[in-house]
């Protein structure tokens, strides 16, 4: 809301909450939007074009559903769905009727992400072996949505998005400590097509606040870290080289440790440039970055993952295909 309220080529029209105190709430801070407590209100106004679904996540499907069939563009918070079924039909809606269907898989849009994915495209980290991220702090503990579904999102549609495929398979080791059935802590693990794995740990009950992606690659490596100020990015010039011709085996591997770069990076807000991409591609009916498609792929992992989590951490199947690179 606050950040709509003040982008360029966009008027926060309306907005709309079943809770009246919240909805109360936030009416207060944008007095010139219309404060509705049903969403068919917003549905049925002529002069809305996009809307945005920041709702909890089990409303995330019936919400864009009606919202895709009354003819409007539509950002979803992440997961786009609960289910493969329900988010295969969103993207089916928004295809057949021509409509903008948005995931709010935020990193995508980050700053330092951007300049991973660049690194990763020039080849500059050489070939990919591993990636690892950790996202944990001792915070907002849902009910509806367990670790997996809640933060996992995040760390799955980067991983996806730098290795431009869907995993092979997956595997997850989780345990529910709070609440029955509703996991705290998740760890997964992932293999794609060609070699890479990744790992990813989830949790909102640990001591640390940790937002960080490490990447290893054959020539480089690279550390992306959300929580610090300013130095999100550091690329180390490190490495195993293998020796050209075959000598003893102690003699055939040497370590290189080179420089450390920091790159200068943007600092604009990345849900602000989030929200900027969605009010752009409404106005210029674009494919977002981060599509309806890309919103399946990571909803498609995490079923996966659940499926295992059930089996006891037994790695499930995926399709391992490629995905167009963006
Ligand atoms: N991208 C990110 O970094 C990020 C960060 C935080 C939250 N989120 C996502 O944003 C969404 C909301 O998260 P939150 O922490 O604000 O949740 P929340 O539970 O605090 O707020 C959800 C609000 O939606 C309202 N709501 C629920 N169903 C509704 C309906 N059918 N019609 C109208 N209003 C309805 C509730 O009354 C509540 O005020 C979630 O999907 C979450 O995953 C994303």
């Amino acid at each position: 809301m606050r950040n709509f309220a003040g982008l360029p080529g966009a008027r926060l029209a309306a907005l709309c909450d079943a809770d009246p105190q919240r909805l109360a709430r936030s009416a207060a801070q944008v007095p010139g939007a219309r404060a509705v407590a049903r969403v068919e209100e917003i549905a049925a106004d002529p002069a809305v074009q996009g809307v945005v679904v920041a709702a909890s996540a089990v409303s995330h499907y019936p919400l864009a559903k009606l919202l895709l069939e009354a003819g409007k563009d539509v950002f979803v918070e992440k997961p786009l769905a609960l289910t493969v079924e329900d988010a295969e039909a969103l993207v089916r809606l928004a295809r057949d009727r021509d409509r903008i269907l948005m995931v709010g898989h935020l990193l995508l849009h980050h700053p330092g992400v951007r300049y991973l994915k660049d690194l990763v495209r020039k080849g500059d980290l050489g070939e990919i072996y591993y990636i690892y991220s950790q996202r944990v702090n001792l915070g907002k503990v849902r009910r509806d949505e367990n670790a997996l579904w809640s933060f996992a999102p995040h760390d799955l549609s980067v991983i996806l998005h730098l290795l431009e495929a869907e995993p092979v398979d997956v595997a997850a080791r989780g345990a529910a400590f709070l609440q029955e059935g509703v996991e705290d802590a998740v760890f997964l693990h992932l293999r794609f097509p060609g070699g890479p794995m990744a790992h990813v740990h989830v949790s909102w009950l640990d001591p640390h606040k940790l937002r960080k992606f490490t990447v290893v690659g054959s020539q480089k490596m690279v550390v992306f870290d959300d929580m610090e100020a300013s130095e999100k990015v550091r690329i180390y010039d490190k490495g195993i080289d293998r020796a050209g011709q075959i000598v003893s085996y102690g003699d055939a591997l040497s370590v290189r440790s080179g420089d450390i770069m920091i790159p200068k990076l943007s600092l604009k807000e990345p849900l602000r440039l989030e929200c900027q991409h969605f009010v752009d591609c409404v106005r210029e009916h674009r494919r977002p970055l981060s599509d309806g498609a890309d919103g399946l792929r990571v909803v498609r992992v995490l079923a996966a993952a659940q499926r295992s989590l059930a089996a006891g951490g037994a790695p499930v199947a995926l399709a391992g295909q490629p995905v167009g690179a963006r």
